[in-house]
């Protein structure tokens, strides 16, 4: 007896059920206008949404855009995965109940940033009766639907996670730890102006706050670079899912040892570097460029720092490409980008710094 070899791999228990969902899987690591995607009604959140997903989102985390429309609210739901939300548009409230039942409730507004605890029934709501809302999720709900095949017991599971959220008033009022760069809360009222820390490792002038919320395990950041520079490249594993919340630019993404692919990007864009491919952020305009990552926690580091390896040079054996390695083509093609935009390249000044 011969073995039958598949055609094909078969679809993830996550890649089913999406495809369930009754909205458009929107696939793709460039979405030039995060408001411009294609909603649909979506009969298990209410509201109108569509998935976006990248070439590993069926196994690591995806993203899914949903709106509110004026004066409505969506279900309330629960689920045992992680969730981050970025508030696209509009304003509302969001209700959650905790182990004992009782309900507490927070206002957002377009800029916010908040996660719902694991497994915490939620539900939110339009706050205007003009203009509606519209939400930016990103969710490891892929690693929890191919674990257990079976969505019955993802989305509606009794369990409360009291460690997680215990109830207790005060949890979204925006408090927090700051360590370094990282701001441990629950909720931050707007990241377009949050204030950031320097970050000397990523080049020129940039600065960034990590965001833990929730106490998950999908973390966030924020990061900003000044007029007339650019980032240095890396990469790293898949899920990054980069909203820019101001400025103009654009990233160039490659695999080592293949062509460069270039992509535009401003306010309101979403970038998603595939696993493994360098990638790096170029500010043409004549603001400073700011970006949301919604984000796994990054897995690789490196045993004797800790640091990631997407922060240590390739010349030190980590995933980073130094100023001084790049291909020369790289800051010459800024520097044209730049005066073509009336805008002057700081990039020398930056060059030979480590
Ligand atoms: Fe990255």
């Amino acid at each position: 007896m011969t073995a039958q070899r598949r055609s094909a791999t078969p679809p993830t228990a996550y890649a089913r059920w999406s495809r369930g969902q009754g909205i458009d899987i929107v696939p793709g690591f460039h979405i030039p206008d995060l408001r411009a995607v294609p909603l649909k009604p979506w009969a298990r959140m209410g509201g109108y949404g569509c998935f976006i997903n990248h070439e590993e989102s069926d196994r690591s985390n995806d993203c899914y855009v949903c709106l509110i429309p004026p004066g409505e609210h969506l279900h309330p739901v629960r689920h045992l995965h992680e969730l981050m939300i970025y508030v696209l548009s509009g304003r509302g409230s969001t209700t959650v109940w905790g182990p004992d039942g009782r309900p507490q409730s927070f206002e957002w507004q377009r800029g916010s940033l908040f996660a719902i605890p694991l497994n915490v029934r939620y539900q939110h709501f339009n706050s205007s009766g003009e203009a509606p809302a519209t939400l930016l999720a990103v969710t490891n709900a892929p690693v929890a639907i191919n674990l257990f095949d079976e969505p019955g017991f993802i989305f509606d599971c009794p369990y409360d996670f009291p460690s997680r959220f215990s109830g207790a008033d005060g949890y979204f009022s925006g408090e927090g730890t700051l360590t370094g760069r990282l701001w441990e809360t629950n909720f931050v009222p707007d990241v377009r102006d949050f204030p950031l820390v320097e970050y000397r490792e990523r080049g020129a002038g940039g600065t960034n706050v990590q965001f833990k919320l929730a106490r998950n395990t999908m973390m966030a950041h924020v990061s900003e670079f000044p007029v007339g520079t650019y980032k240095k490249a890396h990469r790293h594993s898949p899920g990054a899912h980069v909203v820019i919340l101001s400025g103009t630019g654009y990233s160039l993404m490659w695999k080592e040892g293949e062509p460069i692919t270039r992509y535009d990007w401003s306010e309101g864009s979403l970038v998603i570097p595939p696993g493994e491919t360098f990638h790096q952020h170029f500010n043409t305009g004549a603001s400073p460029a700011r970006y949301l990552a919604l984000r796994h926690l990054n897995a690789r580091r490196d045993p004797a720092t800790g640091l990631p390896m997407s922060s240590i040079s390739t010349r030190l054996g980590g995933d980073q490409i130094d100023y001084a390695d790049e291909d020369p083509m790289v800051r010459r093609t800024y520097r044209d980008e730049c005066a073509t935009n009336g805008i002057t390249s700081r990039m020398e000044e930056f060059h030979g710094t480590p």
